[in-house]
């Protein structure tokens, strides 16, 4: 594309962003749906953030995404937050409007997305969610809504029980149940989806798995790795040799983007465009 008088910039505000995949997914997209955009990536130290959101809104900057550490520290910057963003309590996205940026979390819808686009159903599926941090929290809350049981298993008991209790306060029902890891033996007879959402696994570190023992695996007919580098991690493996579907966390990551993307633009991209950009993504991994 040429840069002109007319160019709209989109970035990305995190620390560090400098293996950020979202411009080759940004910059794809302008130019595919015919866009004068350009989307940079700007690293932002902590002490300014505050001042990186307001100079950019200042800067008619029609869009950010947020990436680590910041998505959850931005909020108090911002002029409003989207109900799902508020419920999750991390910003990944932001939308210029008149007066400031409006946050919004396209992370979940985005694996939502990856999903359905995998041909994997969760409505009513009994879930286990592998890790208590903050995308496992995220996770727990998006699917509260559509799926059957929710069993969050994690080393640390007490941060799974925050998110149990947490996610049956909004469903207005038990529909989440929280477990220390080692008792995963104590999940009732059946098969799962599995999301597994720890940073466990990931390169450097990819002999690394949270369950080791095979028989676990016996129990998850689908098993999504948030991780996607590997392209293949140790969790993925095992579910698969013990006969399940497995996935990572590129389409996610993928779909985050084009939700974002779509906030900014005001339009929608197609199903064979969006596996065009999937393509280059695996090709710069
Ligand atoms: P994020 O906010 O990105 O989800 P996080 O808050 O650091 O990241 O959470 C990481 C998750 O990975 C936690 O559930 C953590 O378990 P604890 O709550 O017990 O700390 C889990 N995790 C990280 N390293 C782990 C390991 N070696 N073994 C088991 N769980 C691990």
């Amino acid at each position: 594309m040429t840069v002109n008088g007319q160019t709209k910039t989109c970035g990305l505000i995190g620390n560090p962003v400098e293996h950020t995949l979202s411009p080759v997914i940004h910059n794809m997209l302008a130019k595919m749906t015919g866009k004068n955009l350009i989307y940079v990536p700007f690293l932002v130290e902590g002490e300014n953030l505050a001042d990186a959101v307001k100079g950019a809104a200042a800067l008619g900057i029609r869009g950010l995404n947020v990436t680590v550490p910041y998505k959850e520290r931005i909020i108090p910057f911002l002029k409003d937050v989207d109900a799902l963003a508020q419920k999750i309590g991390a910003v990944n996205t932001l939308v210029q409007e008149a007066g400031g940026f409006k946050g919004y979390n396209t992370d979940m819808p985005g694996l939502y997305r990856a999903m359905l686009s995998d041909g994997v159903s969760v409505d009513g599926e009994d879930v286990i969610i592998l890790g208590a941090g903050g995308v496992a929290r995220a996770v727990a809350v998006m699917l509260s809504e559509k799926a059957g049981r929710i069993f969050v298993l994690n080393r640390t008991g007490e941060k799974a029980m925050a998110i149990a209790e947490e996610v049956n306060g909004y469903a207005g029902r038990q529909v989440a149940k929280a477990m220390p890891l080692s008792a995963w033996k104590e999940l009732p007879d059946g098969k799962y989806l599995a999301v597994q959402a720890t940073s466990v696994g990931m390169h450097p570190c990819i002999d690394d798995v949270l369950i080791a023992d095979t028989d676990f695996y016996q129990r998850i007919h689908t098993g999504y790795d948030l991780i996607y580098n590997p392209f293949e991690t140790l969790f993925m493996k095992l579910v698969k040799k013990e006969g399940g579907q497995a996935f990572n966390g590129l389409k996610m990551l993928l779909y985050q983007g084009i939700i974002a993307y779509e906030l900014w633009n005001g339009l929608s991209v197609s199903g064979e465009q969006a596996d065009r950009i999937y393509e280059r993504l695996r090709e710069s991994l």
